[in-house]
């Protein structure tokens, strides 16, 4: 695999490689993203083959703009105030295909919707548009580990698989966009993420549910029947204490946290001041880094279910999932 640096050329490079129907990483504002033509089932299918990720999962297209969505598919009133307000940005809304749509049923599963999301990212914003079609990309790591928010975690999951990985630094969300159903009468949450349900409630004017496909009723998005996020060393949630041999993510204070006898490296902050979008862009990272210091398992502090809390604890609960 070869990581370069992002600039013009690598740019260019990637706008080439993608046309000529390969896969290339791109970074995004979220997670980095493995990047592959939605039009071009070939193509796509190399993404699900690299990423050893079950064919029945469908994944998220992305766009430069809204005009370039709408060229694609149908969107209501609803997913346009979403979109108005959140584009470009963490949000994928799932809408209805136009009849037109050449987006590849390879993306979608075979599904009569579409995922679309118009990200932020500068670098992501000109590849897109340089490709001029929209780019199917699910998080850039193996299938079933933690999504990758720089290159080097992308170079960990995915080895030698993909062609180009256009490195850009740190993802500054670091937590997949949250995803929308707008496809039918009122919005509904299947993916908390950094935007949040009460940021789309203020916006449409009424309450917005999270539907995380736990509640036994039918599934409303197939990834949301597979285990997630998941480093390989055990994860124990809400630990107001440390038992021998554990890793301490910690969240704010940890004065009243045991911690005089474990060494440095197995503990980690994901925010000190107890700031949750700083939290939320370093949980994947110190996920990361305390699965690699040899801990019997990784005890989490409480992180409080509000705002973005409500995304970093559906990704800790699918991390500590066995
Ligand atoms: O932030 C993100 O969304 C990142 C970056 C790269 O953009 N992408 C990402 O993709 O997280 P992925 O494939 O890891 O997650 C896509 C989620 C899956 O849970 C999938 O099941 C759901 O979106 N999804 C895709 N199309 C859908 C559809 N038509 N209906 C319901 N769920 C859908
Ligand atoms: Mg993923």
């Amino acid at each position: 695999m070869t990581i370069k640096a992002v600039n013009d050329d690598v740019i260019a490079q990637g706008v080439t490689l993608l046309q000529s129907g390969e896969c290339v990483v791109i970074p995004t504002e979220t997670v980095y993203g493995l990047a592959a033509d939605a039009t071009n089932g070939q193509a796509v299918a190399k993404i699900f083959d690299i990423k050893g990720r079950p064919t029945f999962n469908p994944l998220i297209s992305h766009f430069y703009n809204l005009d370039h969505v709408c060229e694609y598919v149908d969107l209501n009133d609803d997913a346009l105030a979403l979109a108005q307000s959140f584009w470009p940005g963490p949000m994928t809304l799932i809408t209805n295909r136009k009849d037109n749509c050449s987006i590849h049923d390879v993306t979608t599963a075979g599904l009569d919707t579409v995922a679309v999301r118009v990200p932020s990212h500068l670098t992501a914003q000109k590849i897109i548009r340089g490709a001029d079609k929209p780019l199917a990309a699910p998080s850039a790591n193996a299938s079933g580990e933690v999504s990758p928010t720089s290159a080097m975690h992308v170079a960990d999951s995915l080895g030698g698989k993909a062609p180009l990985v256009i490195a850009d630094g740190f993802c500054e969300v670091g937590l997949e966009s949250t995803v929308i159903d707008v496809s039918s009468d009122k919005a509904i949450i299947l993916r908390p993420g950094a935007i949040t349900a009460d940021q789309c409630a203020d916006v449409l004017g009424y309450d917005v549910e999270i539907d995380l496909g736990d509640k036994g009723a039918d599934v409303k998005s197939p990834g949301q029947l597979l285990k997630h996020y998941a480093p390989s060393t055990p994860v124990r949630l809400k630990a107001f204490d440390l038992h021998e041999g554990e890793a301490l993510l910690a969240f704010g204070s940890t004065k009243f946290m045991p911690v005089s006898n474990v060494p440095d490296t197995h503990i980690l902050n994901l925010s000190e001041t107890g700031d949750l979008c700083e939290a939320a862009s370093n949980l994947f990272s110190y996920l990361r880094r305390l699965d690699q210091v040899d801990a019997s398992s990784i005890a989490v502090m409480d992180v409080p279910n509000i705002g973005v809390g409500i995304a970093i604890n559906d990704r800790l609960q699918r991390a500590s999932e066995k």
